[in-house]
């Protein structure tokens, strides 16, 4: 085995590796949550929770030996650390046998929370559909040279960014005769700067200068002249929705300027942002952008995408899968997030490493698993 191993089969809680205990337990109920637990690890300070952090009870039947067994019936010793005290009364994943630590190779560490990242990933496991929704917008719209607006809504880490990303890489060869323009509202200053931002990156630099609506105009006018498909990408658009500014309004009007050629696709959390500050396109249905909702993503589909990833770590698994169906049931009874999921694991195997580091020699009870 590798590192940490959960409970036996068919055990309905899962045993967890050292930081998913604590942390996990912490999040339910989620109001009682600590308010810096935003990575779910609510002990990042606390020395790791090794095994023999647990009940002498829980850690009947196995030892880790470092150098010299310890004298029967004295305690475990750990680390100069020593032993956090143990959560009480909070949920705790048991198990009928013992989390066991072995020494490991720190590059499986290593290699784990590398594959851990919350960066685009290559696959989108459980976005099959809202990737083949998106592909086809894009042929119809910027390969048809149809103008028209899209907008992707869903809550934190369900995978908008990472999937529209996915698809504009996949897609390079068929989107290589229009300009792509992708902009994080985050980024401005004010909702009103979108439009100096977007003239930028048309090559509009002198109207980046000039003022507010002189710099629409200049715009407005640049995208219905001849010339290749716009794709304009604006994420976390629900910067832009700003009192009496109708920034929204102007964006989202643009596609169906006479002879324009702007396809815009919008995200943001808000399910009903386009109907809150939209009330006016919804009057006019061609104008009315297409919505694609990522929903949060369920416990099965949470677990798959961490087992994906964990799988390109060669050899034996690093975390153990009931480890895995744990986090996975935690973050999606509170927000169904893949980031925080990732955030969870990585966290886990970092204070794993941590620990095995520490110790010198440490190797599995002599007779035993
Ligand atoms: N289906 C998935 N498969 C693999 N990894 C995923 C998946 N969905 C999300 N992730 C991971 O989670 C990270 C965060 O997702 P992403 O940034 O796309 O979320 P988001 O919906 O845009 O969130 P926000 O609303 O906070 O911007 C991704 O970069 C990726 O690493
Ligand atoms: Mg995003």
């Amino acid at each position: 085995s590798r590192g940490l191993r959960g409970s036996s089969a068919g055990k309905p809680q899962p045993s967890l590796p050292l930081c998913l205990c604590a942390p996990a337990a912490g999040m339910l109920p989620a109001a009682a949550r600590p308010p810096c637990d935003d990575n779910l690890c609510n002990v990042p300070q606390a020395p790791p929770s090794s095994p023999s952090k647990r009940g002498r009870k829980e850690n009947a039947g196995r030892r880790l030996l470092f150098g010299e067994p310890p004298a029967p019936g004295s305690p475990e010793k750990r680390s100069e650390t020593g032993p956090s005290p143990r959560h009480q009364g909070q949920e705790t994943p048991r198990s009928s046998e013992p989390a066991r630590l072995f020494r490991q190779e720190g590059s499986c560490y290593q290699q784990a929370k590398r594959v851990l990242h919350t960066a685009v990933p290559d696959r989108l496991p459980a976005r099959e559909r809202e990737t083949g929704v998106i592909t086809r917008f894009l042929r119809e719209h910027v390969g048809g040279e149809r103008p028209s607006s899209l907008y992707i809504s869903g809550a934190p880490g369900t995978g908008k960014t990472a999937c529209l990303s996915r698809v504009l890489q996949d897609c390079e060869d068929e989107l290589a005769r229009s300009t792509t323009i992708v902009l994080n509202c985050m980024a401005l200053s004010s909702s009103q700067a979108i439009f100096p931002a977007v003239a930028e990156q048309l090559g509009l630099p002198a109207a980046a200068g000039g003022a507010g609506r002189e710099v629409v105009r200049k715009l407005e006018k640049r995208l219905t002249a001849k010339g290749p498909m716009v794709l304009l990408v604006l994420d976390e658009m629900d910067q832009l929705d700003s009192k009496g500014q109708d920034v929204l309004y102007t964006v989202f009007e643009w596609p169906w300027l006479a002879g324009s050629r702007l396809v815009l696709i919008g995200m943001a959390n808000a399910l009903d942002l386009t109907e809150r500050s939209l009330a006016r396109l919804q009057a006019r249905p061609g104008c009315r952008p297409q919505l694609l909702t990522f929903p949060p993503y369920t416990r099965e589909q949470l677990a798959s995408i961490l087992q994906e990833r964990l799988k390109q770590v060669p050899g034996d698994p690093v975390l153990d899968s009931s480890a895995v169906q744990f986090c996975a049931r935690k973050v999606s009874a509170v927000s169904g997030d893949a980031r925080k999921a990732l955030d969870v694991c990585r966290r886990a195997v970092e204070l794993v490493e941590r620990d095995v580091r520490s110790q010198t020699v440490l190797k599995p009870r002599p007779g035993g698993e």
